[in-house]
């Protein structure tokens, strides 16, 4: 009988990889390793159901995925909408719920209508451009950040924000307001354009089995 490989599945470290860890738990799928805080490994081993997990930046997950260095991946609509990569998007798991917003100081509700050549801070320049270009066809300028992108409307350096919106607790304690909703957010499963024909059976499975769980 031929061996089976491992599956290997790609999380993006942090808060959705907990919530993805705890989907997997349910459907019989667990990895006693990754509960331990203090580890550094990075590469986590299920013998008995041949699946292997590794952790990630989010980011890095749709790459992982499209090269097919991972079968599987769970990664936010945000990062999959971002990188563009050449993967399929299977299931909407339902937890990491948000929304990405065009967000600034209520003055900039007026720049924003009247369609002013403003700057928008974001760490999603992708999803600022589809916005803006693409659906507004409105003419702005992108700047990239990597972080704490409210601070850009309050320190000058832009008018308004594009980013992921999920309490709101950020933008009120710095004094700024959604002012266009872009879409609504969420964690997703994702997989490889050739592992879906080579592992049919056992991801189609795979997916079924999460899907019950929602
Ligand atoms: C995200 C996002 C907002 C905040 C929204 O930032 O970029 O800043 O969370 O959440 P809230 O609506 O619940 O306040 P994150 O914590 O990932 O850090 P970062 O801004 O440094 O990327």
């Amino acid at each position: 009988m031929k061996e089976e490989r491992y599956l290997t599945v790609a999380l993006g470290k942090g808060r959705l990889a907990k919530k993805a860890m705890e989907s997997f738990e349910a459907i019989g799928i667990s990895c006693e390793e990754m509960k331990d805080k203090d580890t550094r490994k990075l590469i986590f081993v299920n013998e008995e159901k041949k699946i292997r997990f590794f952790l990630a930046k989010g980011p890095d997950v749709p790459t992982y995925v499209e090269y097919g260095a991972a079968d599987i991946g769970i990664v936010g609509e945000d990062t999959i909408l971002e990188e563009g990569r050449n993967i399929h998007e299977v299931l909407d798991l339902g937890f990491g719920k948000c929304k990405m917003c065009i967000c600034g100081p209520e003055s900039a509700r007026e720049l924003l209508k009247h369609g002013e050549l403003i700057r928008v801070a974001t760490k999603y320049p992708r999803i600022a451009r589809m916005h803006f270009y693409d659906k507004k066809q409105q003419t702005v300028e992108i700047i990239k950040l990597n972080g704490s992108i409210e601070l850009a409307p309050i320190v000058g350096l832009s008018e308004v924000i594009c980013d992921i919106v999920e309490t709101g607790s950020t933008l009120r304690e710095n004094g700024l307001v959604v002012l266009e909703e872009v879409c609504p957010l969420s964690a997703r499963v994702v997989v490889n354009q050739v592992s879906m024909k080579m592992e049919h059976d056992r991801i189609t499975k795979l997916i079924t089995d999460l899907k019950e769980t929602l």
